[in-house]
């Protein structure tokens, strides 16, 4: 879906005249192309405070090279920060490179995880959250600011790697926490996912298509799922990515059990995407419209995610990532059954990440877009649309692609020590933040 709006900034008159009126000023996004995998430029590494991370091994694989001049991306290590004085290191280290961060650029703040033993800690590096949201929210120019608390930098290499990659264009305030512990490197950065098997559900069109198509591209084998309705689309799109299609409701009783049968050999990654909105006003509301919702969107996650659990279905080393929405965080009119069910996606990410890891060797985490260019949001009345699209620092809808990306981060062999997260993929959307 094209973004007229978008397209005439980007000329001069437009330039001009949105400037003068005081319109928002959407900058092109630099997306991820097999052409331009890394960001084009140099990457300035800064500190706040004294840090024992090893960063450097993890950055001169990012594909930047290191430098200060206009820096694509600026990394700025506070995992240092103890206090007032070593916080006051951040304003001093940031403030007089910022402008110079490119169009699209990244900003990437390394935080530690707060000490409950120490409050003066606890408040410096907590000030980090709201200052890379207010960053983000000031930067301007496409680019990004997001944090990263951790306490390994080996440990959080995919997440390094995805966040000052183009890969994250549309996901900025975020706040990512990754623990400690081996990852498992894999053998061909390019190919993450190589020889291993990945189901998306509701993959036939949309954000889900897109999914699938970005596993593929990992090296996964794709499985897409889709009602029967759906099902020559489903071949289509298997057929284009070398994977197959597997035409199932999933809100059938046994699906997880069929998912089982048709996967003899288990599965890799299990990407919950189908969802449906119904939407009307609480009090209009009928029955059947709360629990359609309901059982697409929660309902058949928890009970698949169970079924394939149980049966072992999920390989240790395995990946759960389920689609919430910001609806589900900041909640809408008109959405009282899709907000229910998007948050508790996030109830069930939160409370099965520790034990599906301890037990199954399976991380679980959700990924939230805000508004993003598909027929779903194209349906929209145009001025509640236009709104949708500008209430965000990049000022855009985000594409199907940029959710696609963040999902293939979680799906990561080398992503094991990201769990229980929630990551909004919404151009640091002003709703819910
Ligand atoms: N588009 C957005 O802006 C946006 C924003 C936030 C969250 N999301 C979420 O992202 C996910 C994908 O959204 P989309 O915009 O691509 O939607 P879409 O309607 O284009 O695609 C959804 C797909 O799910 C399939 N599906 C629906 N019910 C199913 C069932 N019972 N069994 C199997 N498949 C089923 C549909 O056939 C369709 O192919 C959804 O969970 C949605 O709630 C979308």
């Amino acid at each position: 879906m094209a973004d007229r709006y978008l397209n005439f900034t980007a000329t001069a008159p437009g330039r001009f005249l949105t400037r003068r009126l005081g319109l928002p000023q959407p900058a092109e996004l630099r997306r991820w192309s097999p052409e331009r995998p890394a960001l084009d430029g140099a990457l300035l590494h800064l500190t706040a405070g004294s840090s024992a991370l090893d960063l450097a091994p993890v950055l001169t694989r990012t594909g930047l090279r290191p430098g200060g001049a206009d820096p694509a991306a600026v990394v700025l290590d506070a995992t240092g920060v103890r206090d007032l004085d070593t916080l006051a290191e951040v304003h001093a280290a940031l403030r007089p490179v910022v402008r110079s961060v490119a169009t699209s650029g990244r900003v990437l703040v390394l935080g530690a995880p707060l000490d409950p033993a120490d409050h003066h800690q606890s408040a410096a590096q907590q000030a980090l959250d709201g200052f890379t949201r207010s960053l983000g929210k000031e930067i301007g120019r496409g680019r990004t600011v997001n944090l990263v608390r951790l306490t390994d930098a080996a440990a959080a290499e995919s997440t390094l790697r995805f966040l000052l990659s183009p890969k994250s264009a549309y996901v900025s305030g975020q706040v990512v926490e990754v623990g400690a512990g081996e990852v498992a490197a894999p053998a061909d950065w390019d190919r993450p996912l190589a020889g291993r098997t990945a189901l998306v559900t509701g993959a036939a069109r949309g954000i889900g298509e897109a999914v699938a198509g970005v596993l593929a591209r990992d090296g996964a084998h794709v499985v897409v799922l889709d009602v029967p309705a759906a099902e020559a689309d489903a071949h289509r799109v298997a057929e284009r990515l070398g994977g197959t299609a597997l035409a199932l409701d999933i809100t059938a009783a046994d699906a997880g059990e069929r998912i089982a049968a048709a996967l003899p050999d288990g599965l890799d990654v299990l990407i919950h995407n189908a969802g449906v909105t119904r939407d009307r006003r609480l009090a209009n509301m009928p029955a059947e419209r709360w629990s359609q919702v309901l059982e697409v969107n929660l309902g058949s996650v928890l009970r698949t995610t169970d079924a394939l659990l149980a049966k072992g279905a999920l390989r240790s080393g395995g990946r759960i990532v389920a689609i919430s929405s910001i609806a589900g965080l900041a909640g809408n009119a008109g959405q009282t059954n899709y907000g229910a069910s998007k948050a508790g996606v996030v109830g069930l990410v939160r409370s099965l990440a520790p034990r599906a890891l301890a037990e199954h060797g399976v991380t679980v985490n959700a990924v939230a877009p805000g508004f993003v260019e598909t027929r779903m949001t194209a349906a929209i009345p145009l001025f509640i649309r236009e709104a949708g699209r500008r209430m965000n620092s990049l000022a855009q809808g985000g594409q199907p692609v940029d959710v696609a990306e963040t999902t293939a981060w979680l799906a990561h062999p080398a992503s094991g020590t990201v769990g229980g997260q929630v990551v909004r993929v919404c151009g640091q959307s002003l709703l819910g933040a």
